[in-house]
């Protein structure tokens, strides 16, 4: 096996180096890369070794796949460098901060004798993929209308996330999982219109999309101490409907709370019947390594989350951000 490269060293840098370690690859995590390699360890990436250089990860052929885990307004110019030398690129979402940034990059990978795929890992998660399963078979018939709900606790790891200017904001670092989710099924959004009831409340955000479908975003990002990170989605289809839900204590709250309560769960209800299911354990990061790998190996295709999907779901977050500053619903082009 070809070695792994991890830019990063925060939050997301341990989540890929453990999704490493779960797909067998532990050992072949040649490189962290991090300003501050004294930052403190990467746990699951024993065999690394830091540096703080990324030319010496552009320059060494050993390594062919890239986890970049970095803050949002580095993504271009790290990932840019990386698929201009031929590597296989994992990079973490939202692609970037903005639209002409977001297609510079995909005009990069374009070009680029390696590939790249955006980790949106919600595709991932078992729940998610059961209903977009039961969608594909046709068992809801056509889905007119998806409601995405995500809370939170205030993330605490990083000074940068608070920093709109650094993160986009809610609706771009934190919604984005949802707008992907629902552009999924509805297709090609036309306009959209947010409200929020203060900047650090929560936010509602419906959109409407080409083919007439509708969708509706609840979002909220500070969420009393306590309340576990949750997310669900409803589809509701001239066939049937469907719903996920997903709430588990982080480890950051974990440590907070000790509560360690968790809820995993799907259910479809539709003319072709009836399913409700627990979901006992799921490593949706680690499942988003595997297929990584298996498809850079294999031509970099990326169908399960193409980099389109991911800048669409970046333009009804800027939408969205533009209709919270505007007042008014805001048409995508
Ligand atoms: N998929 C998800 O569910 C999810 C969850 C959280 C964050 N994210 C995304 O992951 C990315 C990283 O977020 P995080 O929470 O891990 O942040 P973090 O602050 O915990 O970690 C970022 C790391 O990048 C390092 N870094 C900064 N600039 C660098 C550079 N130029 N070169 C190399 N290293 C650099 C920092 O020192 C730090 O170690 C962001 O884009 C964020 O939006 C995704």
């Amino acid at each position: 096996m070809a070695s792994i490269a991890i830019i990063g060293q925060g939050y997301m840098a341990n989540a890929h180096a453990a999704a490493w370690a779960s797909a067998g690859q532990a050992d072949a995590i040649k490189y962290i890369c991090t300003p501050r390699p004294k930052e403190g360890a990467v746990a699951a990436a024993t065999s690394g070794q830091y540096i703080s250089d990324l030319e010496v990860i552009l320059r060494d052929p050993d390594v062919k796949y890239v986890s970049v885990t970095t803050p949002t307004p580095t993504h271009k110019d790290i990932a840019i460098a990386l698929l201009a030398v031929g590597k296989h690129v994992l990079l973490e979402k939202p692609i970037a901060l903005t639209l002409q940034d977001a297609l510079e990059i995909e005009a990069a990978a374009k070009k680029s004798s390696g590939s790249l795929m955006l980790a949106h890992v919600v595709r991932f998660f078992l729940g998610y993929q059961k209903l977009h399963e039961a969608s594909l078979r046709g068992d809801l018939g056509n889905i007119l209308s998806v409601q995405a709900r995500r809370f939170s606790p205030k993330p605490t790891w990083a000074a940068w996330l608070g920093d709109e200017s650094q993160s986009g904001g809610m609706l771009l670092d934190f919604s984005i999982h949802d707008f992907d989710q629902i552009n999924l099924y509805l297709g090609r959004p036309v306009e959209v219109f947010a409200m929020q009831t203060s900047p650090s409340g929560p936010a509602e955000i419906t959109i409407s999309y080409e083919g007439g479908g509708v969708g509706q975003v609840q979002s909220f990002m500070n969420a009393a101490p306590g309340v576990p990170f949750t997310s669900t989605i409803d589809l509701l289809g001239t066939k049937g409907l469907a719903h996920y839900e997903f709430s588990a204590v982080s480890a950051t709250e974990e440590s907070s709370s000790g509560n360690g309560a968790s809820v995993n769960s799907w259910h479809v209800f539709s003319e072709s019947g009836n399913t409700i299911e627990q979901i006992p354990s799921d490593d949706p990061y680690g499942r988003q390594i595997a297929y990584f790998l298996a498809q850079a190996s294999s031509g970099g295709k990326y169908d399960l989350i193409s980099t389109p999907a991911a800048i669409a779901a970046l333009k009804v977050s800027l939408a969205a951000k533009q209709s919270l500053a505007v007042g008014r619903s805001v048409i995508i082009a």
